[in-house]
């Protein structure tokens, strides 16, 4: 495996994937472009925003993405099996105990030959996505003790990393096992279109050892998916793991319990994955891959999903040349140049809230024109001289969308003679993005601006002058803007439940504010609600005015 690892290194070092394959029957391979990234770059946002994330991978399962990525020395790792030993080969680990206790479930065979199965443990039995792999060991045979005593005994088994684990992150929901799109990146691409057979496993054991077979070659220990939890598939359990330690579960009939809180305590172990695993997973951005990088074609070809994308409709040629590429990267040195995702959450974190309060028709127009200021005049370089003329004003708002598009990515620019092709590609996509909040905003303000021509330069109160309806229309107007902003952008975070309505905040006392209750109670307030005058908690003066800015330290 080493020699071949090594000749592939040599290969790509000599003969580049483009020149190699241009040999083959001259056609030119497809490259990534930042025409493809930006015409994608919607959802390359959100995949480099989901990735190593449950929540946006369950809701844009169908990704084309790909990461090398980490799992430190010392992290831990589970294993369900009808065995006591670690396998020979390949098998599947899970990040969540929980995950794994499903398929280390004891079971007692009952008189012909049918195992008992309560209740809470059907999803773990025969049937179900998760469980073929687990009830029958992919690797070797089915021994474990009670085996021909009618039991079929379950081990749970704890696993350690002895050092860094190398993995290649496939992104989606790619461990559904699905025909509608969840694979596409495994068996149509790094497969070369392959599927099924859709038999016990649903073909998942076939999938694994080619998978394995390639990916090893690349330098890796395994890959990883996700489904209801994150998983590792781990092609050497002899190497950079250890056993910590296997425990034999009851059997059903020995347990004071039903177990029939099972799906719900997988269900709910996993969530921690929602926002991504912290420590325990670290991916590599500067050598994503992504077939969102290239132009190809990702409509799907099912009309019945419109939504969803696939890599159906890019042709064989096409997909060859993309995995072509994905293994030179991955035969490069890991880089994590730029850590992209927190990029993409500076933006989130910054917009997600205020569009949604903008777009709701709770809010009252002078809030609506308040948030709005709030979100653009950071970057408005307000006019030194009384009388400016409108075209100086529109210069500054131009300079003030670059500025607000420019203002997330500056972290990144530290690095930007580091920067690898992928890193070029993603930092295209993301501004792309950035750019269109940042237009739509200004474009507001603007629609706004152009129902007060004869605004007095000094003057910001748009919201007390004029005519009211013709600006409660513009106000209309500039929601349909912003909603529809919002449809491009599809962030899964609006999916999530919000902590308060759009219009309260959870508010917990800070100093310097915060009244009594802030401290003893923290939780949603209003807008009103939360003024100046909210203070007492931290002692001093409880009639404020200018003591707060006294106790900022101002
Ligand atoms: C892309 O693929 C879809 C689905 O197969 C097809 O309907 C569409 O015509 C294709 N678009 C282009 C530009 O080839
Ligand atoms: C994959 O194989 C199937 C069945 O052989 C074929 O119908 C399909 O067109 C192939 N897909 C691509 C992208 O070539
Ligand atoms: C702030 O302090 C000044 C002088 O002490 C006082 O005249 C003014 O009224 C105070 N302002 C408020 C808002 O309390």
């Amino acid at each position: 495996m080493l020699a071949r690892q090594l000749l592939a290194a040599v290969c790509a070092l000599y003969w580049p994937a483009g020149v190699a394959k241009a040999q083959d029957g001259g056609r030119a391979p497809i490259e990534p472009s930042h025409g493809s990234a930006k015409a994608n770059a919607f959802h390359i946002f959100n995949a480099v925003h989901s990735a190593g994330r449950l929540w946006g991978s369950a809701l844009n399962h169908n990704g084309f993405g790909f990461f090398p990525a980490v799992i430190p020395k010392g992290t831990l790792l589970y294993h369900g099996s009808r065995q006591d030993r670690p396998p020979l080969g390949l098998e599947w680990l899970a990040l969540e105990v929980e995950h794994s206790e499903l398929f280390s479930i004891s079971r007692k065979q009952q008189p012909g030959g049918r195992f008992s199965s309560p209740k809470a443990s059907d999803a773990s039995g025969e049937s179900g996505p998760a469980s073929a792999r687990a009830q029958k060991p992919l690797t070797h045979s089915d021994a474990g003790d009670g085996a021909g005593r009618g039991n079929s005994r379950g081990y749970f088994h704890t696993y350690r990393a002895n050092r860094d684990l190398n993995l290649l992150y496939i992104d989606g929901m790619a461990a559904a096992k699905t025909t509608f799109g969840t694979l596409d990146s495994q068996d149509l691409l790094l497969r070369e279109n392959k599927t099924g057979p859709w038999g016990d496993n649903m073909g998942d054991l076939e999938r694994a050892g080619s998978i394995c077979d390639m990916v090893t070659d690349w330098g890796f220990d395994g890959f990883m998916r996700v489904e209801i939890g994150f998983e590792v598939i781990y092609c050497d359990f002899s190497s950079g793991i250890d056993l910590t330690g296997v425990t034999r579960s009851l059997m059903p009939e020995d347990k004071m319990g039903t177990g029939e809180m099972l799906v719900y305590q997988v269900a709910r172990a996993v969530t921690r994955g929602y926002d991504g695993l912290a420590g325990q997973l670290r991916l590599d951005f500067s050598g994503m891959v992504s077939g969102f990088f290239f132009p190809i074609n990702v409509s799907n070809t099912d009309p019945g999903r419109p939504d969803l994308v696939r890599l159906a409709a890019a042709g064989m040629d096409e997909l060859r040349d993309i995995k072509g590429y994905l293994r030179d990267v991955c035969l490069q040195p890991r880089r994590f140049t730029v850590g992209w995702q927190g990029i993409a959450d500076s933006i989130v974190s910054r917009f997600a809230d205020r569009l949604a309060f903008m777009a709701s028709e709770k809010v009252s127009m002078e809030n609506f024109v308040d948030e709005l200021e709030r979100a653009t005049l950071t970057y408005f370089d307000a006019p030194s001289l009384p009388g400016d003329i409108d075209t100086e004003s529109e210069r500054r708002s131009s300079e003030a969308v670059d500025r607000c598009a420019e203002h997330y990515l500056l972290p990144a620019h530290v690095v930007r003679d580091d920067w690898s092709a992928e890193d070029r590609l993603i930092h295209t996509a993301i501004k792309t993005v950035a750019r269109d909040i940042c237009r739509s905003l200004f474009d507001v303000r603007s629609s706004l601006l152009a129902l007060f021509p004869d605004l007095p330069p000094k003057t910001h109160r748009i919201s007390k002058a004029g005519d009211g309806s013709e600006l409660e229309r513009a106000v209309i107007n500039s929601r349909q803007v912003l909603r529809r902003l919002m449809g491009r952008l599809a962030w899964t975070e609006w999916k999530m439940i919000r902590r308060c309505p759009v219009d309260e905040m959870l508010f917990v006392s800070m100093f310097p504010f915060g009244a009594d209750v802030d401290y003893w109670r923290p939780g949603c307030r209003r807008i009103e609600e939360m003024t100046f005058s909210r203070v007492g908690y931290w002692g001093l003066d409880r009639d404020p005015g200018n003591d707060t800015e006294r106790r900022f330290g101002h």
